[in-house]
């Protein structure tokens, strides 16, 4: 291991440490690197993030460079155990704590007032939050290791395609920062939902993991924030072009529906379950689930999309689900990576 990347010290053109989260000694580096201002990739269930002290406002900065990502798109704080919200929130409406209730530790994120100590950085400057508690083991160990709260958005270049193994951050990230956490593949593989509790009404800004339905039996219907159609996002990070692969990507008309492809078109295809025997006409084809289940659909979407925008082709097709369940999430994902 390279000390002066476990120090915190990451410059460019270097790779950073891959270890194992099994190892506690791991996890206890991964702390020190949080206490002395650097970044940590780690697991989540939903997507691998990338971390720093939510109360470091330099720290902070380093992952708004390591991502190229715009100041304006706020950072996610993690926290492992409900009393850390202390030092984050400032009030906690009684839907927060029913939503806790049931849905913490896990994929939602909750949009609440913040307290004045969390650095304007990690919230470009908003007047509120964001606030999840993961359930992924390694997520927990790590934040509580750190000793703070971690902020951290998805562990990739800004607006490509979530990270939901270790292999993806490093492929996106090596240069730029101190040590992954190696975790395995995610399992839920989807990001966090997110709901805003600081407006008049719960407000879903970006469907996620726990579905709508889900949260429609705990809190009653919930708005849907309105699609955003230009570059200048009210609620941030509502970018209408994220989650994207640099291959174009096209939604397909239907379920079951295929492109017509011109003669020396070489396309991949990205199915949900069963592919046919005409399929061999794509350069390669991905299928999410041979058996249809939308969690393994969920699970296997970012990898795949990955792996064919690793293919140099010409266009990749794409097939809708029914946007119902984790296929909410999952259309959302994909007209954001299909929007030019
Ligand atoms: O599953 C997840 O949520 C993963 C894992 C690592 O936790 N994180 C993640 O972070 O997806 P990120 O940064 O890629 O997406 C966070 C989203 C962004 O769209 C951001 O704009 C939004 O959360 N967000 C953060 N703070 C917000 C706030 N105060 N108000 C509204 N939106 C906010
Ligand atoms: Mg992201």
């Amino acid at each position: 291991m390279n000390q002066r990347h476990a120090m915190g010290g990451a410059t460019n053109h270097s790779k950073c440490a891959v270890l194992s989260a099994a190892d506690s000694e791991s996890i206890r580096l991964a702390g020190l690197i949080i206490k002395r201002g650097g970044l940590v990739a780690f697991p989540t269930e939903t997507v691998y993030g990338l971390g720093c002290d939510a109360m470091n406002a330099d720290a902070a900065a380093k992952i708004f460079e390591a991502k190229q990502r715009p100041q304006f798109d706020p950072l996610i704080v993690h926290i492992a155990d409900p009393k850390q919200l202390n030092g984050v929130i400032e009030s906690l409406p009684v839907l927060g704590q029913r939503l806790m209730d049931v849905f913490w530790p896990g994929p939602l994120t909750l949009v609440l007032p913040k307290q004045p100590a969390i650095p304007d950085l990690v919230t470009a400057g908003l007047s509120t939050v964001a606030v999840r508690m993961p359930n992924h083991p390694v997520a927990q160990a790590f934040i509580r290791e750190a000793g703070t709260p971690i902020a951290g958005p998805s562990a990739n270049p800004f607006g490509y395609v979530s990270p939901t193994t270790a292999q993806h951050v490093a492929d996106g990230l090596e240069s730029k920062i101190d040590l992954i956490l190696d975790g395995g593949p995610c399992p839920v593989g989807l990001e966090s939902t997110i709901v805003s509790l600081a407006g008049p009404q719960p407000e879903l800004l970006r469907p996620g993991s726990i579905t709508i339905e889900q949260l429609n039996a705990v809190i009653g219907l919930i708005h849907r924030s309105s699609p955003v159609v230009n570059e200048k996002p009210i609620a941030p990070g509502q970018l209408s072009r994220h989650y994207a692969t640099e291959t174009q990507l096209t939604i397909l008309a239907s379920v079951g529906a295929r492109p017509i492809l011109n003669d020396d078109e070489r396309a991949g295809l990205l199915i949900h379950s069963q592919a046919r025997a005409t399929d061999d006409r794509f350069a390669a084809v991905e299928v999410l689930s041979p058996t249809g289940d939308p969690r393994d659909a969920a699970r296997h979407l970012f990898a795949a999309l990955r792996r064919l925008d690793s293919l140099g082709l010409d266009r990749i097709y794409a097939e809708p689900c029914k946007e119902e369940g984790l296929g909410l999430a999952i259309m959302d994902r994909l007209r954001r990576c299909a929007a030019r």
